[in-house]
């Protein structure tokens, strides 16, 4: 589980927890993933790792095999966001948005694949946006990255449906965490989702019996556009 330390992902995470799941947290602040892993209890367990970085990312997959043998569920929840005109976008903000929301997939998707290809009940999850899917001034490089993961997830979704592997993209719109922040100005929470809402959604996907697949899933607040 990436992204796993706070916000969507720690949600995410509590919500596998508590349905029984051993559940590995992945994300780079190490405090962070600590009280994250205190807060879900005895069965979960913490790599620190950077997903955009493939040595990382072997890493962590390496750490997976040791520990539990095996890999059910991957759910590709790390993400950066940069709001900003396009112009005033540098080549740095471009590619932390690229390597954290699309790159990061590749290659954990790349790593994880002989542990999920052996299980019975193998799950990708990749959380993505409504960034996917529609264009937002001022997040040039976020939605580029976006529009590229949900293609890949496509891809993927063909290339291992042979392999009974199911592929289930989570779109969501504006969710109540840190990642607001990079807004600079004030987003009334009560008018946007929840991080449990999200992980609702994505717990509601993985418990389909086998015969159901679970393509995409677009989450909107129903307030509206804030
Ligand atoms: N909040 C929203 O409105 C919203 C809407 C649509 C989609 N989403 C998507 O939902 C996902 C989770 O976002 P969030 O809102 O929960 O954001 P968040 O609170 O900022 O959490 C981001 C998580 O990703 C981890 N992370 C960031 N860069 C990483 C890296 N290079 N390597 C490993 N972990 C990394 C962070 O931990 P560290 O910093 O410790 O690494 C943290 O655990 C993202 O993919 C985001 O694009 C969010």
């Amino acid at each position: 589980m990436t992204g796993a330390s706070r916000g969507i992902g720690l949600a995410i995470a509590e919500a596998l927890a508590r349905a029984g799941a051993d559940v590995v947290l992945v994300a780079r602040n190490c405090k962070a993933l600590e009280s994250a892993r205190k807060k879900l209890g005895g069965k979960a367990s913490t790599v620190a790792a950077d997903v955009s970085r493939p040595s990382d990312v072997d890493r962590v997959f390496a750490q997976v095999k040791r520990r539990h043998g095996r890999l059910d569920i991957l759910v590709n929840c790390a993400g950066a966001f940069t709001y900003k005109p396009f112009v005033e976008t540098t080549l740095e903000d471009w590619q932390r948005n690229i390597e954290t929301n699309l790159g990061s997939v590749f290659l954990t998707t790349k790593a994880a694949l002989p542990l999920l290809g052996a299980s019975k009940h193998a799950h990708l999850v990749n959380i993505l946006s409504t960034s996917s899917r529609n264009a937002f001034e001022n997040c040039s490089a976020y939605t580029a990255a976006k529009f590229g993961a949900l293609g890949l997830t496509r891809v993927l979704r063909k290339e291992l449906q042979p392999k009974g592997i199911r592929v289930t993209a989570i779109l969501p719109g504006l969710t109540d965490t840190e990642m607001l922040k990079e807004f600079g100005f004030d987003i009334p929470r009560d008018k946007v989702m929840q991080p449990e809402d999200v992980a609702n959604a994505v717990l509601s996907a993985l418990e389909q019996p086998a015969r159901t697949a679970v393509h995409e899933v677009l989450l909107l607040p129903s307030a509206g556009s804030v």
